[in-house]
């Protein structure tokens, strides 16, 4: 009975402990109103990404859900107006997949909305997908999604972001970071098989890191900084979604117990788009709402230079390409099958409840000409 007691104990303490280090997440705080800001928030439909669009919408942000299903972004539309009591949450299409897409979506922001404050680089795919022989992408899909078309979109919003200066960007980045390692000789191979998708989804993060790091030198002075930031081991369906049926009944509960809640998780991302006086620590990595070091591959500012021009050119943004491409570029490896055109699964639209007028002190700054620049100005 004693054994028994004392397995009890100390099984409890050792949750206690989880609980305090891994699951419990501090609070994000920060700009309590966001009234007459704008902020864009990618694969919001689900996760991470919807509890934190709707904290910015209970702060009064127009919110727009950047998804790639239009069926599951306006039903996270609807939920996210009907709890946050803010008509103001939007769905348009964005598939990180598709650069065609990503141009698509630039194109529709910029001619119907005049303001963005806070753009959040939240949307990742599941790794372990191909594995299961559901796509067939002539490149690196974790890549694509996760870093190439979040560079397309941020070089596209960003004359957008400037005229709106203080303004913010956050790329949801990953501790995996940590496992990552990239090649540049194959950066964009695709890859095949869930332990190479592992791989591919920790070097992606690690790009996460280093386009933070690049962006906030590129962009010094211009009052938009950027942020990386890890929202902590989260009860999504990120990892979960591919676990076979026999397993979930096991591993649910579980996740349950030893993993942050989506909201939880949306701490740090907010944190890094809503606190005040971390203009400084621009470029910089957060998780659980602090700065944190990170390893020497995360901090080298020439593969942060190097990963910036190659994904240039894999965003078709090199050289004479900087005029909108019919088709997405060519992987970079000559040895990989031919990329295909990629035309929309969906049309860029925008579901709006309401028109509603933006009564922005700052409007008189905004210009609604679309500019599309090689680089953003030192
Ligand atoms: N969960 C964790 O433990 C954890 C830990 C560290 C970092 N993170 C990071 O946190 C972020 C959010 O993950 P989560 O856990 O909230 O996962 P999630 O619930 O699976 O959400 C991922 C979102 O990304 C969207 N997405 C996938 N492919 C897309 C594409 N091609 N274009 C546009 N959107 C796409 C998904 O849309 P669909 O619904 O259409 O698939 C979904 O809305 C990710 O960047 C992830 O790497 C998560």
């Amino acid at each position: 009975m004693e054994a028994l007691l004392l397995g009890a104990g100390l099984l409890l303490g050792a949750y206690v402990l989880v609980y305090y280090n891994l699951v419990k997440a501090p609070p994000c705080g920060g700009i309590a109103s966001l009234r007459g800001r704008t902020a864009v928030v990618t694969g919001a439909n689900s996760g991470i990404g919807k509890m934190t669009a709707l904290e910015l919408a209970r702060r009064g942000a127009r919110v727009v859900l950047a998804c790639r299903s239009r069926e599951r972004g306006e039903a996270a539309a609807f939920d996210l107006r009907q709890e946050s009591g803010n008509n103001e949450v939007i769905f348009m299409a964005l598939d990180l997949a598709s650069l065609a897409s990503v141009r698509a979506f630039a194109t529709a922001f910029l001619s119907s909305e005049p303001r963005l404050d806070i753009l959040i680089h939240n949307a990742a795919p599941a790794p372990g997908i191909s594995s299961c022989g559901r796509t067939h992408e002539p490149f690196n899909l974790l890549l694509r999604v996760n870093h190439i078309g979040p560079f397309l979109l941020t070089h596209l919003l960003l004359p957008r972001l400037k005229t709106c200066a203080p303004s913010r960007v956050v790329v949801v980045s990953s501790a995996a970071h940590r496992r990552g390692h990239l090649d540049f000789t194959r950066l964009d191979r695709p890859v095949v098989g869930w332990q190479q998708e592992l791989r591919a989804y920790a070097d992606s993060k690690l790009a996460n890191v280093l386009f933070a790091r690049e962006l906030a030198t590129q962009l010094e002075g211009t009052g938009v900084t950027c942020y990386a930031a890890h929202p902590g081991p989260v009860n999504s369906e990120l990892f979960l979604r591919h676990v076979p049926g026999w397993l979930s009944p096991l591993l649910r509960p579980l996740a349950w117990l030893v993993l942050r809640t989506p909201r939880g998780g949306a701490q740090t991302p907010l944190y890094c788009a809503l606190q005040e006086g971390i203009e400084p620590l621009s470029g910089r990595y957060f998780a659980n709402c602090h700065v944190e070091e990170v390893p020497p591959a995360a901090r080298d500012d020439r593969a942060a230079h190097r990963l910036w021009e190659a994904s240039k050119r894999l965003a078709g943004l090199g050289p004479g390409q900087d005029a909108e491409p019919d088709e997405d570029p060519q992987p970079e490896d000559p040895g990989t099958p031919s990329s295909r055109s990629s035309p929309l699964s969906e049309e860029p639209t925008v579901s709006e409840p309401h028109a509603i007028p933006h009564n922005s002190p700052d409007l008189s700054k905004v210009t609604h000409r679309i500019q599309v620049k090689t680089e953003p100005e030192p």
